[in-house]
């Protein structure tokens, strides 16, 4: 099946937040947010904003009927700040006008005083001076004290890698419309409905009945939506019960990329230990986690990076560390991968530091440590139906990599200016929310006496196809066409306390509970069939009833009419919870994960040595895709994670100067990838295995794991580098930009 939006997001006829038809008399609002990163509010001069054209109305904290509270796991952040700025882009006000523009020229009278206080945008400043989100957290396994004996080669080291921008298309935004007695309809571009809808009552100071937050699509979100679209929801919310009148807000790029928290840079040391065979008996590593000014999802990222820490290798001795750290920078947030990427790359860092030590090809040491059936993770997790060193040895055999690595030495020894490196990417990531008690959704299906079919689950669409893979789920359970089946918004009206689309699990979740609902109502409809056809086998196929494999005169519309008159109920609602999960934070053990996403990936690189930039000249994958549901919305999924990963590894740097200011606020100063710089080929080979039972439809979870190949990008890079300045002590920092490769070329050791 095609992507069900491929047409209408062509022709331009998909709705996103910005085209929702605007209701008579809407206003429009503007956040106001704070110029220093850290300051005591002396005070706040809106008088002359307040009498400029156009504008109605401006909020503060003090406006506030409920709680001035948005912390979703711990509560630490205001929704407007009061008496302290914790960072630049903090929201101080919010301009109600009757258009943007108005709005922006009422900013400028804003005036605040601040008494500034020293800033901190340092995770290890921050850990050093006590300045901690939640106390550290750590994983342990075996025993790394007296495994430091065994060893042959211990090497330590420090790796830094930076944040990355979200960069969805569709900038924040949500709409919020008035109903009866203080009820308020909001549509928002959001991955988290109920998590704004809770805000929102919060805020407000409603029961949650009164919040209905609706979410057709999102231009995007890849985890920026997961948390912090729910501040801007909020606001016009309350703009919305103050003032009686529909509020919108749609943000320009430059203030969204200001406001908003991107991925957590890490900073972190590590000790890994060999013995003479290169397989690595013990790894020790303390992550300095950038949270930002206020906890946001970093706990659980924070736990995510431990998680992940060991990636694709069995390490018997662990321990893993981190901090998550109070800084003055916007509170960073869930970005694909979740804090996992930011721990693969550590131990990565760690093996190819090793290696160069050593001599050998960080390869030797990846393949010779790979996960296998029965292996214990830090955390607990025994690992079942492994495909790492199936994923690697495919990839090794079907790309034919030993020609492949022949011809790039052949060609480093005959060319001076340019160099080619490889490098090969293992990955084993774990799917399910690592926080038990999200993983569980709802759908809710309703059968109309005409045959056509409705169906709302908790999953938001952002690009990722999950509409699609629902509608697939519907249209082969239930044997009838694609067009009689419509997917609705996601409505907490309709499908309450849902968990945020994210951690890949939405196709998962969702489908699974829809898949009992269609079996529910599939059940119910054989049965009134059933009536006619006596003791036959009843099926239902290209809308037409089967008995016994025989069609019969009996069509999908007559049965459902059939049903109705028997006055058979034609709706199901139908909820789904991972079984199997379970996790233990007292002893940092359990079973978080329903089951791993594996895949291997190699790197082919061309850099420039006189001028410091790099071509991809190919990427070649095998994923475990298990018994994939849509192999051209899965490629499109590796190809996109990739690519962002790649970006996340090389080109994009998010640069905060030290008094907290975004210097990298445009895309004129953040670079990401485009369609010159995407790798000249990229190879994706479906590695066919049985799959799991509880991916659904045995199709595994695909939505975060192949950004995480982007790593292998940075060490493709890095091994040219070393081609080209053999002899120097380079760092194992990301991202790689051309000018740091450009430095290191020419690096003395
Ligand atoms: N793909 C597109 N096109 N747009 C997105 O915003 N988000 C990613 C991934 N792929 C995203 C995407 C992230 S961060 C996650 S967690 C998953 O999609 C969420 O969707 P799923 O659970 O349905 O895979
Ligand atoms: N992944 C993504 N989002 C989340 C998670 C997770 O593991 N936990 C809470 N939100
Ligand atoms: Mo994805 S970072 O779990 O939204």
């Amino acid at each position: 099946m095609i992507n069900i939006d491929a047409h209408n997001h062509v022709k331009g006829k998909s709705i996103y937040l910005d085209d929702i038809q605007e209701v008579q008399g809407t206003l429009y609002a503007l956040p106001f947010d704070a110029t220093v990163a850290h300051a005591k509010i002396k005070s706040i001069d809106l008088n002359a904003a307040l009498k400029s054209h156009g504008i109605v109305s401006i909020l503060t904290a003090k406006d506030v009927t409920g709680l001035n509270q948005i912390g979703g796991i711990i509560p630490d952040e205001p929704l407007f700040a009061e008496d302290e700025v914790h960072f630049r882009g903090q929201v101080i006000a919010l301009i109600v006008g009757t258009s943007e523009h108005h709005c922006r020229m009422a900013s400028k009278l804003i005036k605040v005083e601040f008494e500034e206080l020293p800033v901190i945008v340092d995770p290890r400043e921050a850990q050093a001076k006590g300045k901690l989100i939640m106390p550290p957290r750590q994983f342990k396994l075996g025993d790394t004290e007296s495994a430091w004996a065994k060893c042959e080669h211990i090497f330590e080291g420090r790796s830094d890698v930076n944040g990355q921008e979200h960069l969805y298309i569709e900038t924040q935004g949500a709409y919020a419309r008035p109903k009866e007695d203080g009820s308020i309809v909001i549509s928002s571009s959001t991955q988290g409905p109920t998590a704004v809808q809770r805000m929102v009552a919060q805020v407000l100071g409603i029961p949650m009945h009164k919040v209905e937050i609706d979410t057709v699509r999102l231009g995007g979100g890849f985890g920026g939506k997961e948390d912090q679209a729910t501040p801007w929801a909020v606001m016009v919310a309350l703009a919305c019960q103050m003032l009686h009148k529909p509020v919108k807000m749609s943000m320009h790029r430059m203030d969204d990329m200001r406001m908003t928290g991107k991925r957590h840079p890490y900073s972190a040391d590590f000790k890994i230990g060999l013995d003479k065979d290169l397989k690595i008996i013990a790894y020790e590593v303390t992550h300095y986690q950038n949270a930002g000014a206020a906890a946001d999802l970093s706990p659980a990222v924070m736990e995510r990076t431990l998680f992940h820490s060991t990636n694709a290798y069995f390490v018997p001795n662990v321990i893993a560390k981190a901090y998550s750290c109070k800084t003055n920078l916007p509170p960073n947030t869930a970005f694909r991968g979740f804090g996992g990427p930011q721990g693969k790359f550590v131990i990565e860092a760690a093996i190819v530091k090793a290696a160069e030590s050593l001599g050998v090809s960080p390869a030797m040491i990846q393949k010779a440590n790979l996960v296998k059936d029965g292996d214990e993770l830090s955390y607990g997790q025994i690992l079942q139906q492994v495909e790492a060193s199936n994923t690697w040895e495919t990839c090794m055999k079907s790309y034919d990599y030993e020609s492949q690595k022949n011809r790039v030495e052949a060609f480093n020894k005959t060319n001076a200016r340019f160099k080619k490196g490889l490098a090969i990417q293992p990955i084993c990531f774990g799917i399910s929310f690592t926080n038990t008690m999200m993983n569980h959704a709802r759908a809710l299906v309703h059968i109309y006496h005409d045959g056509s079919v409705v169906v709302s689950t908790g999953g938001v669409e952002m690009g990722q196809g999950l509409n699609t893979k629902m509608l697939q789920i519907v249209v082969e359970t239930l044997g009838i066409k694609a067009d009689k089946v419509r997917l609705e918004s996601t409505n907490t009206l309709r499908v309450a306390n849902t968990s945020p689309t994210a951690a890949s699990a939405g196709a998962d979740l969702n489908g699974k509970a829809l898949l009992m609902a269609c079996n529910a109502l599939l059940e119910r409809l054989k049965a009134v069939a059933q009536k006619e056809y006596t003791d036959q086998i009843i099926e239902i196929k290209d809308e037409m009833v089967y008995a016994n494999e025989t069609k019969t005169e009996m069509s999908w519309k007559d049965l459902i009419l059939k049903a109705f008159t028997q006055r058979v109920a034609l709706s199901e609602n139908a909820h789904y919870a991972t079984p199997t999960i379970h996790y233990d934070k007292t002893k940092e053990k359990g079973h978080p994960f329903a089951y791993h996403v594996y895949g291997t990936s190699i790197h082919e690189v061309t850099v420039d040595c006189l001028k410091g930039t790099y071509e991809f000249d190919s990427i070649n994958i095998v994923h475990d895709f298990g018994k994939s549901m849509n192999k051209d919305i899965d490629n499109g999924q590796i190809e996109g994670g990739l690519v962002q990963g790649i970006g996340w590894m090389t080109l994009e740097e998010i640069i905060y100067n030290d008094q907290g200011r975004l210097v990298s606020n445009a895309l004129s100063t953040y670079k990401v990838p485009d369609i010159y710089s995407v790798p000249k080929q990229i190879n994706i080979q479906h590695l066919e295995t049985e799959g799991h039972e509880l991916a659904i439809k045995k199709s595994k979870a695909v939505g975060e794991p192949p950004l995480m190949y982007g790593i292998g990008a940075y060490f493709a890079i890095r091994s040219a580098v070393k081609a080209f300045n053999p002899n120097a002590d380079l760092a194992v920092n990301a991202p790689y930009t051309p000018e740091k490769v450009l430095m290191d070329l020419y690096r003395k050791s």
